[in-house]
């Protein structure tokens, strides 16, 4: 067992307390570094109950605010290694970008669409469970493989007026420690969306950064006021919901979960 002071943990948790620790934009981190099998173990190789609260507050968010035939082109931006924004966007869409800075996340992207983990199917049945649009797709995970495109992009260069509907999980406050990055990565999600479209956005609250494997990642620490100001220029309609969290996820503190329309 390694001596505390040779933990990466605890070293790093001892400057986050001495308030040492620089800022870390995203441009300074390696993503391509991002262990995808270990983030995908450790998030989302079985459903947890945080995540089927946020399941059911974005499933019944599109569902209401869309109509029955509607479809449209769909973005889900830093898709990382979860797949659950994306099939919360499946009956509304032709094609789903999932658009993600990061190699190893890609190239576990598009293995994932081909041979998709068994966890997903307990996904897509939280996110089906009595809702119209969704149960009535009987094979999700061949018809996201169909309507996925795998993008190489990165947040800060998006485009704006491009997509219907759009989603991002746990990336603008989770790629940096800068909060004027965060705040443009949040409005340039938005603003990449054609006016009215809806939008579901997810947050740590409080992230003081978080470890995938032995890696550690930059977290910006926001609250709801961070969110509902980040926001307020590009989005209408906007209501930020709080889920508990349990302490699977490093910088715990909850995670708030923003949905509306942009402006
Ligand atoms: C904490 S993970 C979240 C992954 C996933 N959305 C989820 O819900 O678990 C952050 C993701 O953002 C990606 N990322 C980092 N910088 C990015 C950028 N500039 N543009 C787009 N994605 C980025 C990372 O590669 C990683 O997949």
């Amino acid at each position: 067992m390694p001596e505390a002071a040779e933990d990466p943990h605890v070293a790093v948790a001892a400057a986050v307390a001495d308030h040492v620790v620089d800022p870390v934009g995203n441009e300074d981190v390696d993503w391509d570094l991002f262990d995808s099998q270990a983030y995908f173990a450790h998030n989302y190789g079985t459903l947890r109950w945080d995540d089927a609260a946020i399941i059911k507050i974005i499933a019944d968010f599109f569902g209401a605010s869309l109509p029955d035939k509607f479809i449209g082109h769909a973005i889900d931006v830093g898709s990382g290694t979860n797949f659950y924004p994306a099939l919360a966007m499946l009956p509304y869409s032709f094609r789903v970008t999932l658009f993600e800075r990061a190699y190893s996340n890609r190239e576990w992207l598009s293995h994932s669409l081909e041979q998709p983990q068994s966890s997903w199917s307990d996904f897509w049945a939280e996110i089906a469970s009595g809702r119209r649009h969704y149960d009535r797709i009987t094979r999700p995970l061949e018809l996201l493989a169909d309507r996925a495109e795998v993008t190489k992009g990165n947040v800060f260069d998006l485009r704006p007026n491009r997509y219907n509907l759009g989603t991002m999980f746990f990336v603008a406050e989770s790629i940096t420690t800068r909060d004027d990055e965060f705040r443009r990565a949040t409005r340039l999600f938005v603003d990449s969306l054609v006016s009215g479209a809806p939008f579901a956005a997810a947050f740590m609250r409080n992230s003081s950064g978080y470890f995938v494997g032995n890696k550690r990642f930059p977290a910006c620490s926001v609250s709801e006021e961070d969110i509902r100001e980040a926001l307020d220029p590009v989005a209408r309609r906007l209501e930020i919901q709080t889920v508990a969290s349990d302490d699977l996820r490093d910088g715990y503190c909850g995670m708030m979960v923003a949905t509306g329309r942009k402006k």
